[in-house]
Order: structure tokens, then sequence, then C-alpha cells
């Protein structure tokens, strides 16, 4: 199947995309023995010979994992003080390659999507793509009918933002289900601040079609793309 040479050396990972136009641009990429400067060119896996500076780059094996985020760890691949979700990968992860899909708070527990695959990454995060994330949410304070109404229909955060509308699913008087198809920072914890409550446990339980559902805290297990409804 023929692809783009840009998406091609996307696919060996070699760089980001950007860096990739470029360096094609800059003539730093043959085919077939030929400086190609066109990143839209047609080339085919196992047919086509591609060098990027000088090298063949292979093929990158994209990988991807769920993780059941326990409180305790910031969303970052190393620190140097702060305890990383890196740590709850297993050792037969290469951490090198994966990165996490967006970011949960540091006492924020649950679903964590980490990939190699940058374009699936950018997909999932971009805000057009209005990817819908449920959080269970437990509460300080009694939410009222009136408060399920604003939450769904948008408030005002603090930075004068206000939230798209939501979905929201009671459970009890201190708990509820909220579906959000944005990402801001501490957007549920803000989101229920301007209700005037305050958010004392927070956890993703779904993103997009991905669910926690037979996992325990802490496990990472590793699914395919097709399993990645986007
Ligand atoms: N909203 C928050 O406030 N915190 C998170 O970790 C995720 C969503």
């Amino acid at each position: 199947m023929k692809l783009r040479l840009e998406k091609y050396l996307v696919e060996c990972g070699v760089c980001s995309r950007r860096k990739i136009k470029k360096a094609i641009a800059e003539g730093r990429v043959t085919v077939n023995g030929a400086i190609e400067v066109n990143d839209a060119t047609e080339v085919e896996w196992n047919i086509d010979i591609i060098t990027f500076d000088g090298l063949i780059p292979e093929k990158k094996e994209l990988k991807y994992y769920i993780m059941y985020k326990t409180s305790g760890y910031i969303t970052a691949m190393w620190d140097d003080n702060k305890k990383t979700v890196a740590e709850l990968l297993p050792d037969y992860i290469n951490k090198n390659s994966v990165a996490p899909v967006g970011r949960l708070d540091k006492d924020t527990e649950g679903l964590l999507l980490f990939t190699s695959d940058g374009d699936l990454s950018h997909a999932m995060a971009h805000p057009d793509r209005n990817m819908e994330k449920t959080y269970y949410v437990e509460l300080d304070k009694d939410i009222s009918k009136d408060d399920i109404i604003s939450l769904e229909s948008g408030v005002k955060l603090d930075t004068d933002y206000t939230s798209l509308p939501s979905k929201v699913e009671y459970i009890s008087s201190k708990s509820i289900y909220l579906t959000i198809t944005e990402g801001k920072y501490h957007q549920v914890k803000k989101m229920l601040k301007a209700v005037k409550n305050k958010v004392v446990y927070l956890k993703r339980v779904t993103f997009g079609n991905l669910t926690l559902e037979g996992m325990l805290p802490g496990e990472v297990k590793e699914i395919s793309r097709e399993d990645i409804e986007i």
C-alpha cells in the first residue's frame, strides 16, 4: 500500500512530523538513491528504499497501553523529585518510546492511555475531537438539582472560561459521574468549584470507548490500535 513519504517517516518514528517535513525540504531524505524534497511523494513499504540522514529507518512498532493510575504519581515520564506514572509502567515496556495521552492530576486515579503512536496521541488530545471522558467524582458537599443543571449547561471557571455542556449522572448526594469532552487544566475540580462544591476524590473511568473494566488499581495492560475507536 502506497503512502506519503512524510507519513512513512512518521511511522518510522524518526522525529516529529514537523521536523520530518523540514528535513525532506532540506534534502536530507532520499528515495531509491535520489534526493526527494516533496513530502507528498508516494512510497511503499518493502519496495522503495528510503534514507534519512544517510540511514535506512525501520517501521516502528506502535504500542498502546491502558494504565489504572493510582494517587500519588504525577503525569510525566520523569521528574527530579516527584514520583511519576513512569514508575507504574512494568519493565517490559520501553519507557523511552511511550508517552501518556493527556494528563491526570497527582491525586487523580483512573484511566491513562500510553502510546508510541504520536499521530493517535495528537488526535485524541485535540479539542476538536470532543473525546468523551467520564469521571467518578466524590464531593465534599451535597449536590443540588440546580448544580447539576449548571454543570450540564456549562459553568464559568475561575479562569473566566465557560465549560462546554457536560453530562451528569447522579449516584448519591455526594457522588456523580461527570462526562466532559474537553480537558482544561484541573477541569473537573474547577467545574465543581464553580458550583461552590469541592472534589474530594476523582477517578477517570472512561476515555473515549476505553474503560477500566476488569483492571485493578496500578495495573497496566496492552491493547491494540483496533481497540481504540477514533
Ligand atoms: N480534571 C481534574 O480536575 N483533574 C484531573 O486529573 C482530571 C480532570
